[in-house]
């Protein structure tokens, strides 16, 4: 996708980080765009921007892991802007401990949001995108955690995973369509991303102090930078969104650790019957 002209797209956790930068660039290109985050102050706040920079905006409060929310989203999104040709689901949270330590609520929140958050997403706009029989493209955030796994934070690495997944499932699918997808993979960025619990909804357990939350690692990145890479990435219908060269020997380490599992069977006489 090329022609941003006067486009629309939708970005969920639009009022801060990553989101917000994608919501930036996209009006810099001129197009339409919807902040949807489930903090109504710093949607509100980030499409009063936009406006005042005479972008057509508005903000949409939204729980991404509750599906009528989305849907209420999309409705909104579609009814008011007529159309929409760019879907970034890309809120996300994080918490921290083992696996046998997260606690059901945990598993919920994070596996909600991260997870069922971009499948409400895909649902609730595909269909639509399809049938308005214009170009579009789909990003959805994972994360260099659905690349390969980092020990204490399960239930993100579960769901960035699936992300994964299910972009690349899409990309397949949708290939002979006038939709695209991208599955945005990032490591360090410097955003909010540490004190996600601020925004915990009370049926998963309620907010916490965001001062709880851990440190930025070091080689964190500007959301900027990365906006610029997933814009690069809609031209050239990229499907995947890396950021940080310093992730590759994960992902090495561990298809190769795949592949040495093969070449195993392979010695001990391969499939049998
Ligand atoms: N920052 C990083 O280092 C990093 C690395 C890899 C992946 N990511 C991913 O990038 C995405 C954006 O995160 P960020 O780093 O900008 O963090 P951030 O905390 O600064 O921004 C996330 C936004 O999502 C919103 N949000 C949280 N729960 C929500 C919900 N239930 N419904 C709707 N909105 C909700 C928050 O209010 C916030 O505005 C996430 O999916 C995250 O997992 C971030």
């Amino acid at each position: 996708m090329n022609n941003f002209e006067g486009k629309t797209a939708v970005v969920t956790g639009g009022g801060g980080g990553i989101g917000e930068s994608m919501c930036r660039l996209f009006a810099a290109q001129g197009m339409n765009v919807v902040v949807s985050d489930i903090d109504t102050t710093a949607a509100e706040k980030v499409a009063a921007d936009l406006v005042a920079n005479g972008t057509k905006s508005f903000a949409v409060t939204t729980d991404v892991s509750d599906r009528d929310s989305v849907k209420a989203l999309a409705d909104k999104a579609f009814g008011e802007m007529g159309n929409v040709n760019i879907l970034c689901n890309n809120a996300g949270v994080v918490s921290f401990a083992p696996v046998h330590e997260q606690s059901e609520k945990d598993w919920d929140w994070v596996v909600g949001v991260d997870l069922h958050g971009v499948l409400y997403g895909v649902q609730a706009f595909l269909p639509r995108m399809l049938a308005s029989g214009e170009d579009g493209h789909i990003v959805n955030t994972s994360s260099s955690a659905g690349l390969y796994a980092f020990p204490g934070i399960g239930p993100y690495v579960v769901s960035k995973y699936g992300v994964v997944a299910l972009s690349e499932t899409m990309y397949e699918e949708l290939a002979s369509t006038k939709i695209s997808v991208s599955v945005l993979c990032p490591s360090g960025v410097q955003t909010q991303i540490m004190h996600s619990q601020r925004n915990r909804p009370d049926r998963f357990g309620g907010a916490e102090d965001p001062g709880l939350g851990q440190s930025a690692p070091d080689e964190s990145i500007s959301p900027a930078v990365v906006a610029g890479r997933v814009l690069e990435a809609i031209q050239n219908n990229y499907l995947y969104i890396l950021t940080h060269t310093e992730i590759r020997e994960g992902v090495e380490n561990r298809f190769k650790a795949i592949l040495d599992a093969f070449d195993r069977l392979e010695a001990s006489g391969g499939t049998g019957t």
